[in-house]
């Protein structure tokens, strides 16, 4: 199986030991399910390689804009991990849940002053300043509160790595952050020393997601700590933290490969000190950002199948009751996933068609060309690894409700996120 908290009983599909059909029938479809275990041994994998290898100090921070709602922060609040937010609503229910913004770390290449004053006024430890307008803005909006606000720079190395352009944003020209190679980053941090109302306590980078090669980490922290040992030099800026972002890929499909998280992050150490060494500079505090790596593979979505249309000489159609309201990924990144006939996981897979969503637009598409058991109208059909960048990404286009997230714990399901109702969809219309 794709995930070893799938498994199949009777010819039914299981996810994290509960049985998915009872599932939808109970909870109805589409329906997110999220493994509330997995979420959290998935932080305790960041939690205890980070700390044996990156030291006591280091920190996970889950990249909320993976999947955010109250349950998520609970969880995060209670595993000891911080915490990246990209929004005031980020903000506002990460606060909802009762998580210490202490150790939130605020992105954004684009913070508003409102964002800004809203951050401040809760209390936000951290901001991953992008560029030097919103520098002065945070400097500005500091100086009117009376306070000192922490941040940390946002920079880019210059790497490409291999992943779909979408979320390839180590590179020189993205839209994030302050180059390295055309001498602003320098330019930046000696601005920023002169500062009156910021601390600025180190440097961020991200340099793509869904990524499986180590190596791409190991030479994004030696860029950064050669940065290091450069500012060192030149401005006698000593370096507190060091943020190498998120990014470690996930399976979607059996042939992806699966990553030894702690492994990597052993290898990533080993190069920072010996590369520290090397430059004769302290070691920082060192933090990482995941988001996918810690919710994808704990979650599922279960849809019901209503048409299944074969055009005689073209192609095949099986429709199911969500789509890209629920799952924009395919549509927007042509991204693979795993279908698997939750009811009938024993009968034999023979009816290849495209499992497509019930939205007016032909790119409402899940999969393409996935192999099943012909479906009937009433079949449950499970898209595997959706954790991660669907419930965060879903929308109401046409009207469509978001559908409600179950959790399981310990075989036991409860809502985290009621299924919207109509009501709510003209809640703000006048
Ligand atoms: N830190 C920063 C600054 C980021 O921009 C991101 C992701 C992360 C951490 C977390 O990366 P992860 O560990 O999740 O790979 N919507 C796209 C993904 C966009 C990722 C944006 N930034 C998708 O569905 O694939």
């Amino acid at each position: 199986m794709i995930c070893d908290n799938i498994s199949v009983k009777d010819g039914v599909l299981y996810f994290a030991g509960a049985n998915t059909v009872e599932l939808a029938k109970e909870y109805k479809t589409p329906l997110y399910l999220m493994d509330e275990n997995k979420i959290r041994n998935n932080c305790r994998v960041y939690l205890n390689a980070m700390n044996k290898y990156f030291g006591a100090n280091a920190m996970p921070l889950y990249a909320s804009k993976a999947a955010s709602f109250k349950k998520i922060y609970e969880i995060m609040k209670d595993e000891g991990m911080g915490i990246d937010v990209v929004s005031s609503g980020e903000i506002y229910t990460a606060l909802k849940a009762g998580f210490n913004l202490k150790n939130a770390y605020f992105h954004s290449n684009n913070k508003t002053d409102e964002d800004i004053n809203f951050a401040m006024e809760n209390g936000v430890g951290y901001f991953v300043v992008d560029n030097k307008e919103e520098l002065d803005a945070i400097n500005q909006i500091a100086k009117e509160r009376s306070l000192t606000q922490s941040i940390l720079l946002r920079l880019t190395p210059g790497i490409d790595t291999h992943t779909y352009e979408a979320v390839n944003t180590g590179k020189v020209d993205s839209k994030f952050g302050t180059a390295i190679e055309t001498g602003q980053a320098e330019k930046m941090v000696e601005y920023t020393l002169t500062l009156s109302n910021i601390k600025l306590c180190g440097f961020h980078c991200h340099i793509g997601s869904q990524v499986f090669e180590s190596d791409t980490f190991i030479r994004g922290s030696k860029i950064m700590l050669e940065f290091i040992a450069t500012v060192k030099a030149k401005f006698g800026f000593v370096t507190e933290q060091l943020d190498l972002g998120g990014g470690y890929g996930v399976r979607y499909l059996d042939s992806h490969p699966t990553i030894d998280i702690a492994d990597n992050i052993r290898q990533v150490a080993e190069c920072i000190k010996s590369t520290a060494a090397e430059l004769n500079i302290e070691i920082p505090k060192i933090l990482l950002e995941p988001g996918r790596s810690i919710v994808a593979d704990a979650g599922m979505t279960l849809y019901t199948v209503g048409t299944v249309k074969e055009i005689t000489g073209y192609k095949n159609y099986t429709s199911i009751d969500g789509g890209m309201t629920d799952n924009p990924r395919f549509a927007l990144y042509g991204s693979p996933y795993t279908i698997l006939p939750a009811s009938r996981m024993n009968d034999t897979a023979d009816f290849v068609s495209d499992v497509v969503g019930r939205c007016c637009e032909s790119g409402d598409i899940i999969q393409k060309d996935v192999t099943l058991p012909k479906a009937k109208r009433g079949d449950i059909l499970a898209v595997c690894t959706t954790g991660a960048y669907n419930y965060s990404m879903a929308s109401n286009y046409n009207r469509i409700t978001r559908p409600a997230v179950v959790m399981i714990k310990d075989t036991k399901p409860y809502v985290a996120v009621k299924r919207e109702s109509l009501e709510y969809l003209t809640e703000n219309d006048i």
